[in-house]
């Protein structure tokens, strides 16, 4: 477990992966229903994009440092008041805690114990905000289906080992067989495309309805990640237009090639 993602917090594919999670959040607090989200690789949940990490790749130069300009704008909006300003760059667990109402809840794990320990700290402020240390992969299944039988379930793997796809691949299909109805929001790099292909190809054969992938792609130096993908299962209806709308305004800003494209379900 080297993976860090303060090295990596704030960068372009982070931008896209947090956008679309405040987008689905919105649209989870439109009914008064409680809902709950399981974020299963939460990470330390506060980066200093001030600190030694962030400095020596600057990857959040290349992302959340380049749209604070658009500041204001409708299409991003929500996601900018929440990430878009000074040093402290929050991560999924903090930015889900603070888009909480007092009936949800929130269950982040994380698996490597100093992250664990930030991330304790990082939620204390919100009560209904639990941090779990432990294996995302063996956690969730015993967390599914929430007993609000609404929510969001986050997954954002490090890709260190070599059958993380895999790995992921058997997670969904274990957790679509507890909570088939449940939104999930999983990030992906695409290092190649035909691998990342095949892993979409076999979720949707896991029988889902109603998929979206998002895609975010730059021209970035030899050796560094180019190119990042979202999967959605079962958004919320209008999300994909929200998305749209939000990449053909940051996309630009972030030198890169967005799309978003239903794999299953409504616009195919
Ligand atoms: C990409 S980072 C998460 C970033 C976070 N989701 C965000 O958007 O702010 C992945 C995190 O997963 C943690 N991790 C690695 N293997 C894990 C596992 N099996 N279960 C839970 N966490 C794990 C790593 O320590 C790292 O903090």
């Amino acid at each position: 477990m080297n993976y860090r993602h303060a090295y990596h917090a704030g960068n372009f594919a982070d931008v896209v992966k947090h956008l679309a999670l405040v987008a689905i959040l919105l649209h989870l607090r439109k009914k008064e229903s409680p809902f709950a989200v399981i974020d299963t690789h939460a990470g330390r949940g506060l980066y200093d994009l001030g600190g030694e990490e962030a400095r020596k790749t600057a990857e959040a130069r290349g992302g959340i440092e380049r749209l604070r300009q658009l500041a204001g704008d409708s299409a991003p909006g929500r996601y900018l008041e929440i990430a878009g300003e000074g040093h402290q760059y929050p991560g999924s667990p903090v930015i889900a805690a603070k888009l909480l109402r007092p009936q949800d809840r929130l269950v982040a794990i994380e698996k490597h114990p100093e992250e664990f320990g930030a991330l304790k700290q990082a939620l204390a402020p919100w009560r209904k905000a639990k941090a779990l240390e432990g294996d995302g992969y063996a956690r969730l299944p015993g967390l599914l289906p929430p007993p609000e039988r609404r929510g969001l379930v986050v997954i954002d793997p490090p890709f260190e080992m070599g059958d993380e796809f895999e790995s992921l691949g058997e997670l969904l299909r274990g957790a679509l067989r507890r909570f088939a109805l449940g939104i999930y929001l999983v990030w992906f790099p695409v290092k190649s495309a035909s691998q990342a292909q095949r892993f979409c190809g076999e979720v949707l054969a896991m029988g889902v309805s109603k998929a979206l992938r998002i895609d975010i792609t730059i021209a970035a130096a030899e050796g560094k990640l180019a190119g990042a993908g979202l999967l959605v299962l079962n958004p919320p209806f209008g999300f994909d237009g929200e998305m749209r709308q939000a990449l053909a305004k940051i996309a630009p800003l972030l030198d890169a090639r967005a799309g978003v494209t239903w794999l299953a379900g409504e616009g195919r």
